[in-house]
């Protein structure tokens, strides 16, 4: 719901995303990780973090689980809920950028319009899309937290992949094969084409 009314005004600042970036020696971007539930999204994520702060760059994390323990508790797995989990993290995501952080975003985010929406508030350059392509069946056969189990005995609803719809990415930055390589060279693979 939108309540921006013309009782609100934006607030100028002396500040901005490029001079806060400067002291990190840094351009700051948000690298946003689809797929899949068990596809290796924390797994990758959190690699690439620790790569990145090694490489001496501000980064940070949000992984969907965890932002679901706090700021998006009261949010579930209806298309509604999905839709505002990704709005709020987009934006969250997009603070985070403008404060010069190099931010790495993991979850699902299973519709198009979310991404493009996340996407949408970003300039030219600073959203970059990574695919965690790994197949259903594979993510089924891993199930490392039993969920997959769980749906199909019919104790989950709306479960990505069973009864709810995952749209796979038409053209993400980088698509990272995960069945084919190890987190590891998925991380190689993302800093490379990200020329990090
Ligand atoms: S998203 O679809 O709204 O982007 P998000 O990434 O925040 O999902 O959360 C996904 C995590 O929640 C999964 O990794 C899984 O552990 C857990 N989960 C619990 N219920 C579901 C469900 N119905 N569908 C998918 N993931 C679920």
């Amino acid at each position: 719901m939108n309540k921006i009314t013309s009782d609100i005004h934006w607030q100028t600042q002396t500040l901005n995303k490029t001079i806060r970036a400067s002291i990190k020696s840094q351009k700051p971007l948000c690298i946003w990780l689809t797929g899949l539930s068990g596809a290796g999204k924390s797994t990758i994520a959190n690699l690439l973090d620790v790569r990145l702060h090694a490489m001496g760059r501000h980064t940070y994390l949000l992984d969907g689980d965890n932002v679901r323990h706090g700021l998006n508790r009261d949010l579930g797995f209806s298309d509604a809920d999905r839709t505002e989990n990704i709005r709020r993290v987009a934006e969250v995501a997009h603070l985070m950028l403008d404060a010069g952080l190099i931010v790495i975003v993991s979850f699902i985010s299973p519709f198009r319009a979310e991404r493009a929406f996340a996407r949408s508030l970003f300039d030219d350059g600073e959203f970059c899309e990574v695919f965690i392509d790994t197949t259903l069946e594979e993510c089924m056969r891993r199930d490392p937290k039993g969920l997959y189990a769980k749906a199909r005995q019919g104790q989950l609803k709306n479960f990505t992949g069973l009864d709810s719809a995952y749209e796979a990415p038409v053209s993400p930055e980088v698509h990272v094969t995960a069945v084919a390589i190890t987190p590891a060279d998925g991380v190689e693979l993302i800093l490379h084409k990200l020329e990090l």
